[in-house]
Order: C-alpha cells, then structure tokens, then sequence
C-alpha cells in the first residue's frame, strides 16, 4: 500500500461519491427514526420501511444521482460514499466506549443501522445476517470491544489473546468480508458472500481512516494469464474470529477469482487467512504471489468516516483494511447487503437470515 488518494480526488471510475442534498437527508433522516422508533434492523418489517424510504428518496434524485445508483447497483463500481447525510444531534463521543449490549439498544445506532438499510435498498439490496456470524444479527458494532488497541482499554490484560475480527482495535490486513465459500451463487448449501458491505460512524474522534483497494487495477496489473490461474480450486483460508462458536469451518481448495456477468468478476480473498493449497500447480503459486504483491502496491482509498456519510463497499471487487485503532471509542456501524443478483439459502425472510 503505497500510493493513496484522498476520495475527494477524482479517483477513477471504481469509486463515486454521491452527495444529498438537506431535503434528501432530511428525507432518510425521517426513514431512519421510523425504523428506529419500531426497533431498529432485527425487528419484522423494518426491510418493508427501508423499502418504501428508499423510494421516496429516490423520487428526489436528479439524473445524475439516479446513475450512480444505477452504476452500483450493476456491479460497476467499487466504493459509493454517500455524503450530506444528516448527524444525529447531540451525540458527543463518551470518555470511554459503553458495553456492547448498552450500544446495541441505543436510539442513535439504531438510528444509524436503519439509515444504513435504507441505503441498500436505494442500490437494490437486502440487509441480512448469517445465522453462523456475529450472533445472527443484521447490525454489526464495529468498535475496540476486545483489546489489541493502541492503548489498552481499562479491562484489558495484556496476557489475552485478541480475537482478529472488527471486534478489537488490531489492524486488520486487506480482505473481502467472510464467509469465503462462494460468491453470488450457492455453492454446497452456503450461502454466498455478501455483495456489499456499508459502514458509517457513530464516533470517530481521530478520523481513523477506512481503506478501500479496487481491485479492477490490481487484476489488470497481474496480468490475464495470473487471473485466470486464481480462478483455480488452489487455495485455503482459515476459519473467522466473528464466526459464533462452534460453527463456521476453514476451507481448502477454494478459488479466490470467479466471471461474473454482472461487473464483470468476484473475488474472495484475505491476506491474513489465505493461503496456497498443497496442490496447487505453479502457475496458481505464481498467481498468488504476483496477487499479494500487487495488493500491497495497490492504490488505496481512505476515506473517514462520520455521522454525516455513509459508505458502500462492493466486496465483490473492492478490499479493505485499516490500521490499529487509535482512540477505542471509534464506533461503526455496519451492515450486508445481498444485491439483487443474488440468491442465498433463506432461513428467515423477516428480517432477512441466511445459512452461512
Ligand atoms: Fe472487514
């Protein structure tokens, strides 16, 4: 990761940002106290609310705006940031980050998940959880709950082990979201990885940046004999911190890139759990190594995040990383989305929960 560029640059065309204007925020604003109001994301017929804001706000957009849905929601771009968007008033950052279950039950984050909903829909995506990951919930607190910080938190030993997951303060290498069998389609009753993953903050103090690499240039770059060779079965990853215990599993003989009509490829990869199964061939050896390298030259996109944006990562063709967390009160909120393109093996509609 050497070169990077602010996201207010022109980057190229993997990345969009698509401003509101004060009525539109003011619009999702009232979306998302409604879906607040009734219990947030993981109560029954917040999806059906989501829907009808997106609508609205839709009705709203210019031309312009209307192609940049447009453009995400196919699968061509990379990264969307949504900027403009309202900040729930009088939210200072606490001296020190509350429990989890205090934040999961807060009004400002589940004001902040169900305007995170609302976004999805307005790409033609579904918010979902996986019945194997994060306890089965849609809402996913991303925040220094488990150590491994730049300072230490008050109830941190310095003897633990810190899971790797969004649940500590580690910095975490360049990846696509888990689970890794499968993208877009099924595969031996998994269902596939989320297509995009969107993300804003509730605090920041530091604006800690989160790092984004479009993985179009990096694929060009390794060249179409290289790519050809990731679409191999000739990898292995290893099993996920967030996974609930006792489910989820490792995998081995995976392939990390696959066509896709819409946008043209996926790609699962982690830089920290992937690895080369002990068959693979040369050329997937060669492949994999010119991979690695090429991420680490990548150009990166760092963009903070606020109250006031909101950003959509294609986890199809887009990896991301960040570096330690610095201030432990930094506190995302994150939810999937499933586009449009795909199906996952349902297990409840209402919110909507997949087998993963
Ligand atoms: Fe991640």
């Amino acid at each position: 990761m050497q070169a990077h560029k602010d996201a207010s640059a022109s980057a190229d065309l993997e990345y969009e940002l698509l401003p509101f204007s004060p009525t539109q925020a003011a619009l999702l604003a009232d979306g998302a106290d409604s879906i607040a109001a009734a219990g947030g994301p993981e109560l029954p017929g917040a999806a059906a609310r989501a829907s009808a804001a997106a609508l609205r706000i839709y009705r709203s957009f210019n031309a312009t705006q209307r192609d940049i849905l447009r453009r995400y929601s196919d699968g061509h771009l990379a990264v969307l940031e949504c900027s403009g968007l309202l900040r729930p008033q009088e939210d200072p950052p606490p001296s020190d980050l509350p429990l989890q279950q205090v934040l999961e039950n807060a009004p400002e984050c589940l004001h902040l998940a169900g305007r995170n909903q609302i976004l999805l829909h307005l790409v033609k995506h579904r918010a979902f959880a996986y019945d194997m990951d994060n306890d089965a919930r849609l809402i996913r607190l991303v925040g220094n709950f488990c150590g491994g910080g730049l300072l230490p938190r008050a109830d941190e030993h310095s003897d633990n082990s810190v899971e790797l997951s969004s649940h500590a303060g580690l910095p975490l290498g360049p990846h696509t979201e888990a689970p890794y069998h499968c993208a877009v389609e099924p595969l031996d009753g998994h269902s596939p990885a989320p297509s995009t993953l969107i993300l804003t903050a509730r605090w920041n103090p530091l604006d800690e940046p989160t790092c984004i690499i479009p993985m179009t240039p990096v694929i060009d770059r390794i060249g179409a004999r290289a790519a050809l060779a990731l679409t191999s079965a000739s990898f292995d990853y290893t099993r996920s911190d967030s996974f609930v215990a006792g489910t989820g599993a490792s995998g081995r003989g995976v392939s990390i890139l696959q066509f896709d009509a819409n946008g043209g490829y996926a790609l699962r990869y982690n830089s920290y759990r992937y690895s080369l199964n002990e068959n693979a061939s040369p050329a997937a050896i060669a492949a994999f190594q010119a991979l690695n390298t090429q991420v680490r030259c990548g150009e990166v996109i760092k963009i903070t995040l606020t109250p006031g944006n909101a950003l959509l990562i294609n986890n199809y063709r887009a990896l991301h990383c960040r570096d330690i967390i610095r201030d432990n009160r930094r506190l995302l909120i994150r939810l999937f989305g499933y586009s449009r393109f795909v199906s996952p093996i349902v297990l409840n509609e209402d919110p909507l929960k997949v087998k993963g």
